[in-house]
C-alpha cells in the first residue's frame, strides 16, 4: 500500500467516524480531504426511490469531499435501456465518465472488462479491508482474471410480486403463490373492474423481467440456472410452458402497457387501478418515495411459483481506464463500497447492502425479509439485469419478446429463444 493510499484510507475512516459522531450531535465537523475538482457519476437512476438512494450516497460523499463537485450524469430509462447506449458511445469515443453504474456479472465482464476498458479495483478492496466484508459469491461475480472489476452497492431481487393490500382485501383475495392461484385471482379482479397485473413495457426490458420470473416459476432454480450454461433445453416443454403462461398473463395486463414505464405501472398499483405488478425491489423504493409504507398500503411475495428462490442482481460502479478525474473517482468508489455509503443508499433504493455488515435496524420490514431470503434461498442470476447472460444474448431475448408481446406466438418465440442461445455460443 502506498503512503498516499494508506493516508487516504485512514483519512476516510476518520472522516466517516467524525461524520457519524457529528450526526449524533456530539462531535466536530468532518475535515475535508485535499481532493478538489469534479467527479462525473454516470447512471440511469432518475425515478423515485432510485434517485433518492443515489442522492443519499452523494450526501455522504459531499460530507467527506466538500471540494469535489459531483456531476450527476443520468440518462433516464429503467434498467439502463437508454443509458447503456449513451455510455457505449462515450466509451468508444474516448470520453468516459469518471465512474459508471454497471450490473455485476456478464454486463460488467463481457461488455467492459474483456474489452480492456476498465481498471481493476482490487486495490480498493485491499486497501479498505473489504475482502472480508463481502460474500465470496459477490466478489466472485465481480472478478475476472484474478482481479475485481467494480464496487457493488447493493443486491436487488427481481422476482417480486407487489400488490395493493386494500384492493386484495376488498376483493377477498390472498396473495397468489402459484400460477393457478394467480389466474384465479386475476379473474376475480377483472370481473371487479380492476387491472390484475400492471406492466409498463415502453422499455422492452420489463417484459424480459416478467419472463425471467415466469421461467423460474415454471421450472425451478436448477433448471433455470441450466438455461444460462446450455444444460436446460430452450426447445423443451418447460420453456414452452413458461411462454404459454406469459401469454395468458398478457390477457390480464393494462391495455396501455406499451406506453408506460416500470414506475408508471407501479403507480397504477399504488393508486389501486391495478392490483399487482411483478418488478424488482426498486419498486419498493418507488412506493416509499411516494409516501407508501410496506405492509400497510402495499404487500409483496415471491412471484408465482418462485418461493425459496431469489433472482439476484447487483448494481456496481466501475473505474473506466483513463477516467478524467481518477483520484476523485476512487474517492467515490470508496464511498460506494463503505458501510456508511451502502446504509445510506439501500434503505431508500429498495435493495439490501452487498456488504455483510449492513445495519439491519436501518432497513424496513420488506428489506429485512429480503436479507433473510438472500441468506437462505436458492440464488439465481437475472437475465434482464446483466447477471445471467451476455449483453448480446440479453438483447436477442429482448428482440424475441418485442414480437412475442404483441403476437403471442409461442412457437415462434421459442424458436427465437433457441436461436438466441446458439448465437450466444452457449447452445449448439
Ligand atoms: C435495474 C437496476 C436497478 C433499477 C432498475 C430500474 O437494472 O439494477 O437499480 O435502477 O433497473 O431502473
Amino acid at each position: 500500500m502506498s503512503r498516499k493510499t494508506m493516508f487516504r484510507s485512514l483519512l476516510v475512516t476518520l472522516l466517516v467516524a467524525a461524520t457519524l459522531l457529528s450526526a449524533c450531535g456530539t462531535a466536530a465537523e468532518p475535515v475535508a480531504e485535499e481532493l478538489a475538482g469534479s467527479v462525473e457519476i454516470f447512471s440511469w437512476w432518475t425515478a423515485g426511490g432510485e434517485a433518492d438512494g443515489l442522492n443519499a450516497m452523494y450526501v455522504v460523499f459531499d460530507s467527506l469531499y466538500p471540494d469535489i463537485e459531483i456531476i450527476n450524469a443520468t440518462v433516464a430509462g429503467g434498467a439502463g435501456s437508454n443509458a447503456k447506449a449513451v455510455l457505449a458511445t462515450r466509451m468508444q469515443s474516448g470520453d468516459p465518465p469518471d465512474s459508471f453504474q454497471v450490473h455485476a456479472g456478464h454486463e460488467l465482464i463481457d461488455s467492459w472488462v474483456v474489452a480492456d476498458a476498465m481498471e481493476p479495483v482490487t486495490f480498493i478492496f485491499e486497501e479498505n479491508g473489504w475482502l472480508d466484508s463481502y460474500p465470496p459469491d459477490v466478489i466472485d461475480i465481480l472478478s475476472y482474471d484474478g482481479e475485481i472489476w467494480s464496487v457493488p452497492v447493493n443486491i436487488h431481487r427481481s422476482n417480486v410480486l407487489w400488490y395493493n393490500r386494500a384492493v386484495f382485501e376488498e376483493n377477498g383475495l390472498t396473495v397468489p403463490t402459484s400460477f393457478d392461484e394467480f389466474f384465479a385471482a386475476a379473474e376475480v379482479l377483472s370481473e371487479a373492474g380492476v387491472i390484475p397485473l400492471a406492466l409498463g413495457d415502453n422499455g422492452i426490458w420489463t417484459a424480459v423481467h416478467l419472463f425471467e420470473s415466469v421461467l423460474l416459476g415454471s421450472m425451478g432454480p436448477e433448471a433455470y440456472r441450466g438455461l444460462w450454461d446450455g444444460t436446460t433445453d430452450w426447445a423443451g416443454p418447460e420453456v414452452a410452458e413458461a411462454l404459454d403462461t406469459f401469454a395468458m398473463m398478457m390477457e390480464y395486463v393494462n391495455e396501455d402497457h406499451a406506453a408506460l414505464s416500470w414506475d408508471q405501472a407501479a403507480q397504477y398499483v399504488a393508486d389501486g387501478d391495478a392490483a399487482m405488478t411483478i418488478m424488482g425491489d426498486w419498486a419498493e423504493g418507488y412506493f416509499k418515495s411516494i409516501g407508501l409504507t410496506p405492509d400497510v398500503e402495499f404487500g409483496w411475495a415471491p412471484s408465482p411459483g418462485t418461493a425459496g428462490s431469489f433472482i439476484m442482481l447487483s448494481d456496481s460502479f466501475g473505474l473506466p481506464l483513463n477516467a478524467p478525474n481518477r483520484e476523485n473517482a476512487i474517492a467515490w468508489l470508496i464511498v460506494c463500497g463503505s458501510q456508511e455509503g451502502q446504509d445510506a443508499f439501500n434503505p431508500l433504493k429498495g435493495s439490501i447492502p452487498a456488504r455483510t455488515d449492513g445495519d439491519r435496524s436501518l432497513y424496513d420490514v420488506y428489506l429485512q425479509s429480503a436479507m433473510d431470503d438472500f441468506a437462505t434461498n436458492a440464488i439465481v442470476p437475472s437475465l434482464a439485469h446483466g447477471a445471467a447472460a451476455s449483453e448480446g444474448w440479453s438483447t436477442s431475448v429482448s428482440d424475441v419478446m418485442t414480437f412475442f408481446i404483441t403476437d403471442l406466438d409461442v412457437t415462434a418465440a421459442q424458436a427465437g429463444l433457441v436461436q438466441a442461445c446458439v448465437d450466444a455460443g452457449v447452445c449448439e
